[in-house]
């Protein structure tokens, strides 16, 4: 026994037991990038993941972050390791640094020098920064089309991008496929990491990430097609999907630039959270799956999922005590919005939020995944941005792979209700959509919203000031190649002080 303990203590002396050199080792580890997210004035967070290790033992991993992209003026510099249980992924949190400064970043291990990463910190707190530029977007169905749509993102020099959901597609479907899932949907723990690492070996999606911080929040298909919770669509017990949503997340934060504070527990995973960027924006980025209401009025034969209800015959629908937040997110949104101080708050989130009418003609129909199928908690947040009078409250989205660029109103079927925010929802990166003769045969019904499109794949850019938000919806002429043409399909602006888009 003592010598065991004494022959311990000698290997971690070594440093042995604790970080294992690798340079024997013949692939490259950082073949699945680098990133950074979640500015603050004074920090960033850093992230890679080293690959190509056999040995299940730590390693020992350096970083560096310069003023300079030849890295020569190091302004902060430390050491951390990359264990195996968390997939040797490594999650840095920098600080000490100026607000508003560009910044760029490597990472040194088993030998090798990782990509430089650029990145920046957000604004000294309540400091006017005069304009943020951001690009956020969703949906990237690795099969369904190439990433082209980033290289554009990267060529718009954002200072920031959103990611709202769907980084991973959890199974196979669609037409026109340009590359093929290695692997049947995934359930365990190795099954995510595998589907994250080829999502992530795409070098236009690494080169998105290595442009500046991202802050991210996921929606179903990082877990499961429509899940609420912890109710699935098909019919997998509780405590499996538990089990299998425990998996899913703890992949997601091995393989993003999250915060320490958001490290999963179990099924529990606390991604909801704000960043300010100076007195211009504060994101309040939300997670509307891992607390919701199940869905109301599932499809015939199903115990979850999302369906397509008239309104008169689901009622469990309007039911009040829905929740598409859960009610402690609620709450903190609440004080999130109260307490800002920003000229613009930006809804950060997964799903659309506006009243969308399935139904032409009289009576309504909704589909019950995104907000339309939890109206009373929808009506709780739009009364409480018109009662406090939040400063330009903004929601983007995605989920549905189409462009909608709509009016936020109390009632959406009077005309004369006030709209009281404006609303963003993004196309896809590459997932595909309905057709437009379909979403067209709805438009009538569906005055708030000024722009329904799907034809296009793509991004969505917006420049704010303290004056201005510009909107700039960015499509793709074909995800067939990578080195596709990107074009602004339309342009809208939200004016300060007066909600709703407008067509600029
Ligand atoms: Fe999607």
């Amino acid at each position: 026994m003592l010598d065991r303990r004494r022959f311990l203590r000698a290997l971690v002396a070594l440093g042995a037991a604790r970080a294992v050199p690798l340079r024997a080792q013949a692939s490259f580890p950082f073949s699945l990038g680098v990133a950074s997210g979640y500015p603050t004035p004074s920090g960033v967070v850093l992230w890679t993941r080293l690959t190509g290790l056999l040995a299940p033992v730590a390693v020992a991993v350096r970083w560096e972050i310069a003023q300079d992209e030849a890295m020569r003026q190091v302004v902060a510099s430390g050491s951390t390791e990359a264990s195996p249980e968390w997939a040797h992924s490594v999650h840095v949190e920098a600080n000490g640094l100026e607000p508003a400064r560009r910044y760029f970043y490597r990472f040194t291990a088993a030998g090798a020098q990782s990509p430089i990463g650029r990145t920046r910190t957000a604004p000294a707190a309540g400091s006017d920064p005069g304009r943020l530029k951001f690009a956020f977007a969703s949906c990237q169905h690795y099969e369904q089309g190439y990433y082209g749509a980033w290289r554009h993102v990267v060529a718009d020099e954002p200072d920031l991008v959103a990611f709202l959901g769907d980084y991973i597609y959890e199974s196979s479907w669609g037409r026109d496929h340009v590359r093929k899932h290695d692997a049947g949907e995934p359930y365990t723990l190795e099954d995510y990491r595998a589907r994250y690492a080829l999502y992530k070996s795409d070098p236009d999606l690494q080169a998105a990430h290595a442009a500046c911080p991202w802050i991210v929040t996921w929606d179903d298909h990082e877990v499961d097609n429509d899940y609420a919770d912890d109710r699935p669509e098909d019919g997998m017990d509780r405590e499996s999907f538990l089990l299998r949503r425990a998996a899913a997340y703890r992949a997601y934060y091995e393989h993003m630039p999250l915060p320490e504070r958001m490290r999963p527990q179990g099924p529990d995973m606390r991604i909801y959270t704000r960043l300010d960027w100076g007195a211009l924006a504060r994101f309040h980025v939300l997670d509307d799956r891992q607390y919701r209401s199940w869905h109301a009025c599932p499809r015939p034969g199903r115990r979850g999922g999302s369906n397509t209800v008239d309104i008169e015959e689901c009622v469990r629908l309007s039911n009040p005590n829905r929740t598409i937040l859960g009610r402690a997110q609620e709450r903190w949104l609440e004080n999130s919005l109260a307490e800002s101080r920003a000229g613009w708050n930006v809804l950060a989130q997964q799903t659309p939020m506006a009243q969308f009418d399935q139904k032409p003609g009289p009576g309504r129909r909704a589909w019950t995944d995104g907000w339309d199928g939890y109206p009373a908690a929808r009506k709780r947040l739009l009364d409480f941005l018109a009662e406090r009078r939040i400063a330009n409250p903004v929601a983007i989205g995605g989920d549905v792979h189409s462009f909608n660029v709509n009016e936020l109103k109390l009632d959406f079927d009077d005309s004369a209700s006030p709209v009281v925010a404006s609303e963003l929802v993004g196309t896809s990166i590459t997932s595909q959509a309905w057709p437009q003769v379909r979403l067209d045969q709805y438009r009538a019904d569906n005055p708030h919203m000024l722009l329904v499109d799907s034809r296009f794949r793509g991004y969505t850019r917006v420049e704010v000031t303290p004056t201005l938000m510009r909107v700039d919806l960015r499509a793709m002429e074909t995800v067939q190649r990578r080195e596709a043409a990107c074009g602004t399909l339309a342009s809208f602006v939200v004016e300060d002080g007066t909600p709703g888009p407008k067509r600029a």
